[in-house]
């Protein structure tokens, strides 16, 4: 049985970027504590870049004990969705978690598996995009993440995953193609349903008054995931929901 989602609520913003950042640490220490070199999956928006800023702070503090806790070199980077955009475009999610975080780490270059980018290998083939990605998640590794987080949209979506599209349905590949995104740019790759919940960790992570209705109907045990995406990934050991007190306003 899936383990019921546990919930942490945070006064602000910078409170719940802190502490996500110091648990993916600690989470991070453990793994390579067994000899195991972790996988985590990363997401775009503004909590995400605050939770990357709050990682990149803590392994830069001067404290003996934060300096060198993680082995960097020796973690696997992944992206739950990405704008199908040029490489240096601003929109891409992995530039955006390069300038907060992995470019301030000294992280392995070949361990950041980014998604395509429109003006690269596949130029503006989005679909094999998506399928070269798919090739590499599943090629790569325990085919398991350790931690996959995901932020939510006010219309409850996660990754490239909207409400009524039809890869909501997609449940035999990793990575889809996005032609129709609502929210700008239209074209994104997306990991699917069954590529998320390859997780033994799910972390939610939203802020902001605007996605408390998300929220509280993602947690509806009868919600429809065609409706309310966000609903279905969970992770195998544990699903952990980390909110500031406007999203978990209407809880
Ligand atoms: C994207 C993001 C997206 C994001 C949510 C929440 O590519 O657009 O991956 O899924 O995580 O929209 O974004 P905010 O934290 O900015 O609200």
């Amino acid at each position: 049985m899936t383990p019921t989602p546990e919930i942490t609520t945070h006064e602000s913003e910078d409170e719940l970027a802190e502490a996500v950042a110091a648990r993916l640490v600690l989470r991070l220490v453990e793994i390579q504590g067994t000899g195991r070199v972790p996988s985590v999956v990363l997401t775009g928006g503004s909590i995400a870049d605050r939770i990357h800023r709050a990682v990149a702070a803590f392994s830069a503090s001067p404290s003996a004990s934060a300096q060198g806790a993680v082995g960097w070199s020796q973690v696997d980077f992944w992206f739950g969705d990405e704008r199908f955009v040029p490489a240096d475009h601003e929109d891409r999610n992995a530039g955006q978690a390069a300038r907060a975080m992995l470019d301030r780490l000294p992280v392995d270059p070949e361990r950041v598996h980014e998604m395509p980018a429109s003006d690269g290998e596949y130029g503006d083939d989005l679909g094999a995009a998506a399928d070269a990605y798919a090739q590499e998640v599943r090629t790569h590794g325990s085919g398991e993440f350790d931690v996959v987080m995901l932020g939510v949209g006010p219309d409850g979506h996660v990754a490239s995953l909207f409400p009524g599209l039809p890869h909501l349905g997609v449940e035999d590949t990793v990575a889809v193609a996005v032609r129709d995104s609502p929210k700008p740019p239209p074209e994104r790759v997306s990991l699917t349903f069954p590529a998320l919940e390859r997780a033994r960790e799910v972390w939610f992570v939203v802020a902001g008054a605007d996605k408390a209705g998300a929220v509280r109907r993602a947690l509806d045990p009868g919600a429809d995931v065609h409706e309310i995406p966000a609903s279905r990934p969970k992770g195998r050991d544990r699903t952990l929901w980390f909110l500031d007190e406007q999203a978990a306003q209407e809880l």
